[in-house]
């Protein structure tokens, strides 16, 4: 696969505009194919964080360009945990391109709110994810402004969570791995490369600033120190709020649709009403540091 090559470019203008008091802003204006300037990755990253997902339209682009997209903000990363030949892989040619496909008779949907990786001691800045098949209805992603979240608590329990640490683990793929014949040997090996991560449960975005309720469903266990029933009264209440409409955004995918989230700030969730439709995905997830 040809790298391509992104020389600097005249700084691009373009539209913003949000599409609920909440969350998220449809970008207008911009072509994710041509080579953009250092002043509009700027730009888009400013507004990445404001607005914490930006929804793009009818970016007839490139695998290539896709990838070369998502260094500007960073390095890539690479799903590690998936077993060969599933419909949530790993492009065969580009690796970091992460496929998310649902057929007939493999239907498949994100369908928990989750933060991505936060199994991992870095986990991701963001990601980008772009559409290639859509369903003609259904198949829509939400997401959820978690800062908002944190926000809309009371002062008691914004003091309660703030300081706690929860730890973070991929149980979810360990499961699709066994089930999908991989040897206790593997598994070992990536218990050994990928142990639990522990997090602040009210992490503070690096570049806002904002506290941002960091716990999610798909991938927290427990919070340290806590008796196993606190540990779970507790997370349960803090994952409800993803679930709160005031804090949401929703996305309706056409092919050649991008999202952009900030997964800092934010939770995602991807409705399975669209089975046995087909819908294919391909995801860029940009690596980040470690929360704090
Ligand atoms: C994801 O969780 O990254 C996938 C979301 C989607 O399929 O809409």
């Amino acid at each position: 696969m040809n790298a391509v090559t992104l020389q600097d470019a005249p700084t691009q203008a373009f539209g913003l505009e949000p599409v609920t008091g909440a969350i998220g802003a449809a970008v207008a204006g911009i072509n994710l194919g041509q080579p953009l300037a250092e002043a509009t990755i700027a730009a888009i990253s400013a507004a990445l964080v404001k607005h914490k997902v930006l929804f793009f339209r009818d970016q007839h682009i490139t695998t290539e360009h896709h990838l070369a997209f998502g260094r500007r903000f960073g390095p890539l990363e690479v799903h590690p945990l998936l077993a060969e030949n599933r419909s949530f892989n790993n492009d065969q040619t580009a690796p970091e391109v992460l496929i998310i496909e649902s057929t007939a008779e493999r239907p498949l949907a994100a369908d928990e709110w989750h933060s991505d990786v936060t199994w991992r001691l870095e986990p991701s800045l963001g990601s980008i994810l772009r559409c290639r098949i859509a369903p003609a209805v259904g198949g829509d992603t939400l997401w959820a402004n978690m800062a908002a979240a944190f926000e809309g608590l009371d002062d008691a329990t914004r003091a309660h969570i703030s300081g706690l640490t929860a730890v973070h683990d991929w149980e979810v793929f360990r499961q699709g791995l066994r089930c999908q014949g991989a040897s206790e040997d593997h598994i070992s090996g990536l218990n050994a490369a990928y142990p639990p991560a522990e997090h602040p449960v009210v992490r503070t975005h690096p570049v806002s600033g904002e506290k941002v309720i960091y716990v999610n469903r798909n991938f927290t266990t427990h919070i340290k120190g806590m008796k196993d029933a606190e540990s779970c009264a507790l997370l349960e209440r803090l994952y409800a709020l993803a679930r709160i409409p005031d804090y949401q955004a929703r996305f309706r995918w056409q092919a050649d649709s991008i999202a952009f989230w900030d997964n800092r700030s934010t939770q995602h969730y991807a409705t399975k009403d669209f089975f046995p439709q087909h819908r294919r995905m391909e995801r860029v997830t940009v690596a980040g540091d470690r929360p704090f």
